[in-house]
């Protein structure tokens, strides 16, 4: 029932035979609250409807999606809704995206486009394929001024970024497929998919460079972004421009505080407690919080020179192998291949059963590391950041939360090293690819 407005769209926004998009008949179309809140709410549409009514408040509506500013804000300049060439975004520049990189990258996206307007051909520019509303909006600006001077068209696309109802946009046409109209992981196409497509709702993210925080930094979410996650169905959008990219990773974060907010409220009024405004306001806050100050908290990672010298992979493997130091044999297995004694179960009858779960609730494998194909990155940098942060919402910990007893750090930053680059060896990569022999059978550890 969820994908029937989507269906709808999709056969009112037909190209008409001069190519350009018409305007679908008015249709209203709704977010859907998740299928946990349908089956807790079920007896009570009173509180479901007062949910809708609380969600529409902080989050709008698919066609006008936005989120709702807090006072603390305003006073900060910070409108999560504006456009970083208006302003209101320093959480955007703070993130090291700066307003003339996405000036300079939408000069590159809309190449043609602007190459058109500076041969005063406007009339052979649009309509913009997967993406209604700025087609209409370029239709409204050249019915306002049929020959918009250079600088108002060539603004259009060199200061484009997309609000989040284009966003939004982006997302049902890219995106909604695996991760669902909302975000819950639940597209057509998702039931199929191993792993599943990720399920924002929760507000756990995987492939981070914070601790605590399980949210991701902007930079987390555009690398998984402009290089898919390798070896699962998450494609490579890079052919999308960077204003595009950023604007879809704030759609993201909309989903994800919306889902968040919901469950968060569904288990307040399961507890009988019904919160009050305040209440709702301070919840959509911490939220936030966690969010930004994913920010701050991030790592940034410089790996040390490529060092070859063979005791360095002997010491990464004996740390792979031992239970009181990575112990991450006991997964990812003696060799590696991701089937190790806490992961794998074989019966008597040598039948093989997976033990691992995610917070999901989905079985989960350790990687493969002798395929080499890594989610988070192969750079050195990436599997240092996975080994460090771990990988929330599955049994792979985290080495910078893991100490000794005394509270020292599990591993200092020599053996840490020696292990990413033991780690990438095992696919014949990194400083000690050759160190393992060419059949790739393993020399004794030296004493
Ligand atoms: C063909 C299916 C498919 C499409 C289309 C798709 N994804 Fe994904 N996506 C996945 C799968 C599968 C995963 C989970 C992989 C995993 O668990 O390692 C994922 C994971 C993610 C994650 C989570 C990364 C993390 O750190 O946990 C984000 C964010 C994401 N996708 C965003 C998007 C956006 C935005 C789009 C559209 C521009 C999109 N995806 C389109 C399949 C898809
Ligand atoms: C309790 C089990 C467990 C232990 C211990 C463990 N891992 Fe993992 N590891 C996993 C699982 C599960 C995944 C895959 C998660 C997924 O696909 O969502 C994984 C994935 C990985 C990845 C893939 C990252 C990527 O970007 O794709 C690397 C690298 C890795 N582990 C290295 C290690 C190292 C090094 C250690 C020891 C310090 C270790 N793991 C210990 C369970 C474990």
């Amino acid at each position: 029932m969820r994908f029937f407005p989507l269906i709808l769209a999709v056969l009112f926004v037909s190209c008409g035979t001069d190519g350009r998009v018409r305007r679908a008949p008015a249709e209203v179309r709704h977010y859907g609250l998740s299928e946990r809140t349908r089956i807790d709410l079920a007896a009570d549409p009173e509180v479901e409807e007062e949910l809708n009514r609380v969600l529409i408040k902080y989050f709008g509506e698919p066609d006008a999606p936005h989120l709702a500013s807090q006072s603390a804000w305003i006073e900060e300049g910070f409108d999560p809704n504006a456009s970083p060439f208006q302003g209101g975004r320093p959480d955007l520049l703070k993130q090291g995206v700066s307003v003339d990189s996405l000036r300079e990258d939408n000069a590159l996206v809309w190449r043609q486009e602007l190459e058109l307007l500076a041969a005063n051909d406007s009339e052979q520019v649009g309509p913009f394929r997967g993406r209604r509303k700025m087609s209409l909006n370029w239709r409204e600006l050249l019915q306002i001024d049929p020959e918009p001077g250079p600088n108002a068209a060539s603004d259009f696309f060199l200061e484009r970024y997309p609000p989040l109802a284009e966003a939004g946009e982006l997302f049902g046409v890219l995106c909604a497929r695996c991760h669902g109209f909302e975000g819950g992981g639940n597209g057509p196409m998702g039931a199929r998919l191993f792993p599943k497509p990720r399920n924002y709702r929760g507000g756990t993210f995987k492939y981070v460079g914070t601790l605590d925080s399980v949210k991701p930094r902007r930079t987390d979410l555009l690398r998984t972004l402009i290089h898919g996650l390798p070896g699962t169905a998450m494609p490579s959008f890079r052919r999308l421009g960077s204003s595009e990219l950023n604007a879809l990773a704030d759609y993201v974060r909309l989903l994800s505080i919306r889902g968040e907010v919901e469950s968060m409220l569904v288990d307040e009024w399961i507890d009988g407690d019904v919160p009050p405004e305040q209440a709702i306001d301070e919840l959509y806050e911490l939220i936030w919080e966690r969010w930004l100050s994913a920010e701050q908290e991030g790592l940034v990672i410089h790996a040390p020179t490529a060092d070859p010298d063979p005791t360095r992979w002997h010491m990464g493997r004996k740390v792979f192998l031992d239970p009181a130091s990575g112990n991450c044999f006991s997964c990812h297995g003696t060799q590696g291949t991701g089937d190790g004694p806490s992961a794998l179960r074989v019966d008597e009858e040598g039948q093989t059963f997976a033990l691992l779960k995610d917070d999901w609730n989905e079985f989960v494998l350790p990687r493969d590391l002798s395929k080499g194909v890594f989610r988070g990155g192969s750079r050195r940098e990436d599997i240092y950041m996975r080994m460090y942060c771990g990988i929330p919402g599955t049994p792979m910990p985290s080495l910078g939360q893991s100490y000794h007893a005394d509270g020292t750090p599990l591993l200092g930053e020599e053996a840490a090293w020696a292990l990413v680059d033991y780690v990438l060896s095992l696919s014949g990569q990194g400083p000690l690819a050759g160190v393992a022999g060419a059949s790739g059978t393993l020399p004794a550890p030296t004493k």
